[in-house]
């Protein structure tokens, strides 16, 4: 216990060296201790701009959008920017065929054209507060890991309960450091979010999936939503009498544009890096893992494309699962190349070679930490074949969309066979039903799904020893004698899960005693038994090894603090509010290419091509680009810059955080990064590690001048 509490002062106390670039810091802790080197590197405002709990700082003006991106206010009439992709789904929500907003864009043309999002929230964090001692309190170094869990999860329900009293907010206790350290966060969270405005897909998402984790990239990746709140500012559900919110702080907005070596900081949510796992994690990462995720992918993947590229509706249907399934794909693509360019499991192996030195130099550290690695190398031994079987079972087993969906007629089927369910249970499910399979059966191609039912399951069962495989995928290979399309046919005749008229007709005539149906399905039945074969085969076992990885993680962070005093720690992202810092930057990738640090609207022009759908080029865009009418958006070089890149240390949920210049003025909304440095979530190379921006000049350009309104750039503190 004594040696867990001094973990931070030692944090703090030793860091005397940094990696500039390097980190996601912690907002309250930016006087201590980052202040001075980002002043060093340009800044010009204090760490307390930034973060102060007592008066209203640049933290105010940050939020969580949703439920996995951020955003920040712009306006003193709650009004907020994120990332196109982020706003995709509310887009999508509210597009039909009448009104496009996903091709056409939308833009409110006053408030009350705003267009409401149930179920969109917006969270804005009040305080944190660090609370390691309090959630430790009564742990001691003599207990099991079990106790040690009870304590700690009794001490934080107490923590919470004490937090939550007297006030709405939203309270959430988070290790970091792998449970050597714990924060309490304050949260509020508002519902009545409002979409304002949104630039066409051709603009919002130009480039598509080929540009996706790419430099150089023209994406003018920016939505606009508003904040609403009840007369008193306070979250309120949805209501037409609710008003604008007024935020404590919102961000200026400055014209100045970003230069190379600028200094820059991001502010926003990371949501996972794991930059202090051990080479056996890396390498499992690297060679179990990813590869079968990603040539599983592939085999989707193709398939889908083939049918977008023959048919437009095919494309429509297909854009936004082959975006969601491309995005993983080319990610972790980039990060196993990158992984291996670094060496990074070599590099993990030397660290851990001078950790076994350090940990055998003295007995008590030996008591500690000696036995740590091949612990490690145990549990991963074990979790390595597991992690696989997962990555098949998800990526295969599951792939196709035919599994996927009959596996959501599990509930009916037990609420069914409950005698105590009520009819009025049972007809309220089936009414949801049919409602989602009116928007499944809109967006699905049964061709395709043989398709890639076809080849994924021969793909699974080729994968690996028939006793390591669940057994449907053995008995169905058999049964068929290797003729994936005759069970292909056989399953897709068979299956009401096919066809909208047989599911249709299914849901119609519903009474209790169908759900026999249900289980005779051959798509069910190979969705249950794949999800059987989950739970009993893999998922235990995966959990055991897991969280004996997690204890052994606690007190590997605390060696390596220990062992590398004086280098500067900053925790793994968890979702929680941080702080990146770098330079705008170029780099270069490969040798004799240097890749400049902004892209431009000429550069759009370069890659228009009308036949391709993500390089379509609108008009308007066309005629603003001719007669150079970028207004005061545009550079002093002459030309209208749209994206940038600088080395700031970023990850997935980072999507719509601000980038601010040395002033703390908005200059960039952050929304990628470069393939090259896609493995920054396990190894950082300041080298290649870059992350992508819109400039802010370029969103401001495409809602006044694009879109003609001006009036919410208006509502900006726009600093010239
Ligand atoms: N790669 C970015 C991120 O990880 C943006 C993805 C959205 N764009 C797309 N073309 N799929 O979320
Ligand atoms: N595109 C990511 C996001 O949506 C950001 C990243 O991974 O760099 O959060």
């Amino acid at each position: 216990m004594k040696k867990l509490i001094p973990l931070f002062t030692l944090i703090i106390a030793f860091q005397i060296y940094s990696r500039a670039d390097e980190g996601m810091w912690i907002p309250m802790y930016l006087g201590e201790m980052n202040e001075a080197e980002m002043q060093a590197m340009g800044m010009r405002i204090t760490a307390d701009d930034i973060y102060n709990i007592n008066n209203a700082s640049l933290k105010d003006a940050i939020m969580i959008f949703g439920g996995g991106c951020t955003g920040e206010f712009v306006s003193d009439q709650g009004l907020l920017l994120t990332n196109h992709h982020c706003g995709y789904r509310s887009i999508q929500k509210h597009s039909s065929v009448e009104h496009d907003y996903l091709t056409d864009g939308f833009w409110a043309m006053d408030k009350s054209e705003e267009l409401a999002n149930p179920g969109l929230t917006v969270t804005l964090l009040v305080r944190m507060e660090e609370v390691t001692s309090k959630v430790l309190d009564g742990v001691n170094e003599n207990m099991t890991e079990t106790e040690r869990k009870a304590i700690v999860s009794a001490n934080i329900d107490a923590i919470k309960e004490e937090a939550s009293k007297d006030n709405d907010y939203k309270i959430l206790i988070k290790p970091f450091f792998y449970g050597n350290q714990y924060f309490l966060f304050v949260n509020e969270v508002f519902k009545d979010v409002r979409l304002v405005g949104t630039p066409p897909s051709n603009i919002g998402k130009f480039g598509g999936d080929t540009d996706n984790w790419m430099w150089p990239r023209h994406t003018g990746d920016f939505s606009v939503f508003r904040v609403y709140a009840d007369k008193d500012n306070n979250p309120a559900e949805y209501s037409e009498d609710n008003v604008p919110y007024v935020p404590k702080k919102h961000l200026s907005v400055s014209t100045k544009g970003a230069k190379e070596g600028d200094f820059t900081f991001i502010f926003g949510y990371p949501g996972t890096t794991e930059e202090y796992i051990p080479s056996y994690a890396v390498d499992m990462k690297l060679n179990a893992v990813n590869p079968v995720r990603i040539a599983m992918r592939d085999i989707r993947i193709k398939i889908f494309l083939d049918a977008m590229e023959n048919d437009p509706e095919t494309r429509i249907q297909y854009a936004a699962k082959h975006a969601g399934i491309s995005n993983g794909w080319k990610k972790w693509i980039g990060e196993n190349r990158g992984i291996k360019r670094l060496k990074a499991i070599e590099q993990k192996q030397q660290l851990e070679s001078a950790f076994a030195d350090w940990a055998n130099s003295d007995n008590t550290l030996k008591e500690e930490f000696g036995g740590l690695l091949p612990a490690f190398e145990d549990a991963y031994g074990k979790l390595n074949p597991l992690e696989a079987k997962m990555a098949y079972l998800a990526e295969a087993g599951m792939g196709a969309e035919i599994i996927r969906y009959a596996r959501s007629y599990g509930k009916l089927i037990r609420l069914c066979k409950d005698k105590e369910s009520s009819d009025e249970e049972i007809s309220e499910l089936v009414g949801k039903l049919k409602h989602s399979a009116e928007s499944y059966f809109k967006d699905y191609n049964v061709d395709i799904d043989k398709k890639v039912f076809a080849s994924l399951m021969s793909a699974y069962y080729n994968s690996m020893d028939k006793s390591e495989l669940p057994s449907i995928i053995v008995e169905m290979h058999d049964k068929y004698k290797g003729d994936y399309q005759a069970m292909t046919n056989a399953v897709f005749d068979k299956s009401i899960f096919a066809s909208k008229e047989k599911v249709n007709a299914f849901l119609d005539s519903y009474k209790k005693s169908k759900y026999k149906k249900i289980l005779k399905d051959p798509a069910f039945d190979i969705a249950n038994d794949l999800t059987m074969y989950y739970y009993k085969n893999l998922l235990v076992a995966e959990d055991a090894y897991s969280k004996s990885i997690d204890s052994l993680m606690r007190i590997y962070m605390k060696g390596q603090i220990e062992m590398q005093a004086n280098k500067l720690f900053y925790p793994d992202a968890n979702f929680s509010l941080r702080v990146a810092y770098g330079n705008v930057d170029g780099y270069n990738p490969d040798d004799a290419i240097n890749f400049n640090y902004f892209t431009t609207l000429s550069g759009i022009m370069e890659k228009e091509n009308p036949d391709i759908y993500d390089y379509v080029v609108e008009d308007k865009l066309k005629e603003l680009y001719n007669k150079k009418d970028y207004g005061r958006y545009g550079d002093e070089d002459g030309s209208l810059h749209t994206c940038f890149i600088a080395t700031n240390h970023t990850t997935g949920g980072n999507s719509g955080s601000p980038v601010l210049d040395a002033d703390g003025y908005l200059i960039g909304i952050n929304f990628d990064r470069c393939w090259e440095g896609t493995m920054s979530d396990i190894v950082y190379d300041a080298s290649q590690c870059r992350n992508i921006s819109l400039d802010i000049r370029y969103c401001l350009f495409i809602i006044d001048k694009f879109a003609g309104a001006g009036h919410l750039v208006d509502e900006m503190t726009v600093v010239e």
